[in-house]
């Protein structure tokens, strides 16, 4: 995939990998860098290859957050006729695995950008923040929403009202990430956790995947109704079949995603 400015994507087998690149400002997110990621994740969604996605940063950081330069002339009229964050939205229909591979400065939109990813491996030494309150304004592009299902309303207020840094070790204590690794082992250990995505039923994944978000949203009786449609439709498919059959037969199943 080419043509974009301010991202750079690649694939390795079947794990497409996306990478802002912007290093010099930090990675902060202008609208046209939003726009591209989300176009990039859209499209790797679709190709029958790519089974698991991951996003991740050029440079010493993450991402430092919205591009307070290109923000800070904005009134809300234009923001509400820009519709500013409605590729925010597009996120939530992603179906692969996001994996975040995340390092250095995690802040602000760059945060609310990391919680949209399935799993997040964050390097050593990273630091999380909301730092909106500092500047007069608050997230909107999920993060009072997303962290608080997260990590409860009592931490979410104290973050988001502080704007204190998160450590990756408070960050892992509070379910936010999955795992720390050292810098030097970041992609390594992403790309084999991406890799291990990879080898499993991707039907099995996306409806795991479409339940769970679900879990979040529903209450638990209507949430059981919705998962037990899609285990039954999990029964449509070939790698049910192959998986059941290759644990009869004692060997390795051949997964095709159909
Ligand atoms: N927007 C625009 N430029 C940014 C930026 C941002 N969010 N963050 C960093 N930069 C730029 C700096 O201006 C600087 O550019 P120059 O070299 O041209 O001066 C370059 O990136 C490197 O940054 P620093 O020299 O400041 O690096 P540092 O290591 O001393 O500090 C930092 C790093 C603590 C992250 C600091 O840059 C900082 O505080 N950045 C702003 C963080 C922030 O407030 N983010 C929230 C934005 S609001 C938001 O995200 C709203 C939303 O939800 C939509």
């Amino acid at each position: 995939m080419n043509g974009f400015e301010f991202i750079e994507t690649t694939l390795t087998g079947n794990t497409a990998v996306i990478e802002l690149n912007r290093p010099r400002q930090l990675n902060s997110l202008n609208r046209k860098m939003v726009s591209e990621i989300i176009t990039a994740m859209e499209t790797f969604d679709r190709e029958e290859d790519v089974r698991a996605i991951v996003l991740t940063g050029k440079g010493r950081s993450f991402s430092a957050g919205a591009d307070i330069d290109e923000m800070m002339g904005d009134d809300s009229i234009s923001l509400e006729l820009l519709n500013q964050f409605a590729d925010w939205d597009r996120f939530s229909l992603i179906k692969k695995p996001i994996i975040g591979a995340v390092k250095g400065f995690v802040l602000g939109g760059g945060f609310e950008l990391a919680l949209c990813c399935d799993i997040l491996i964050a390097a050593s030494g990273t630091e999380f923040s909301f730092p909106e309150a500092s500047l007069g304004v608050m997230p909107g592009a999920g993060g009072t929403q997303r962290l608080t299902k997260l990590v409860g309303r009592t931490k979410a207020l104290e973050w988001l009202w502080t704007g204190e840094r998160i450590s990756a070790e408070t960050a892992l204590k509070h379910g936010v990430i999955n795992k720390i690794v050292v810098p030097e082992l970041l992609m390594d250990e992403t790309m084999k956790f991406a890799n291990r995505l990879a080898t499993q039923p991707p039907l099995s994944l996306r409806l795991i995947k479409d339940s769970v978000n679900k879990a979040v949203d529903y209450p638990l009786y209507e949430g059981m109704q919705y998962e037990r449609k899609n285990f039954y439709l999990l029964f449509a498919s070939q790698d049910q079949k192959e998986g059941m059959k290759a644990f009869v037969e004692k060997r390795k199943p051949n997964y095709t995603g159909k």
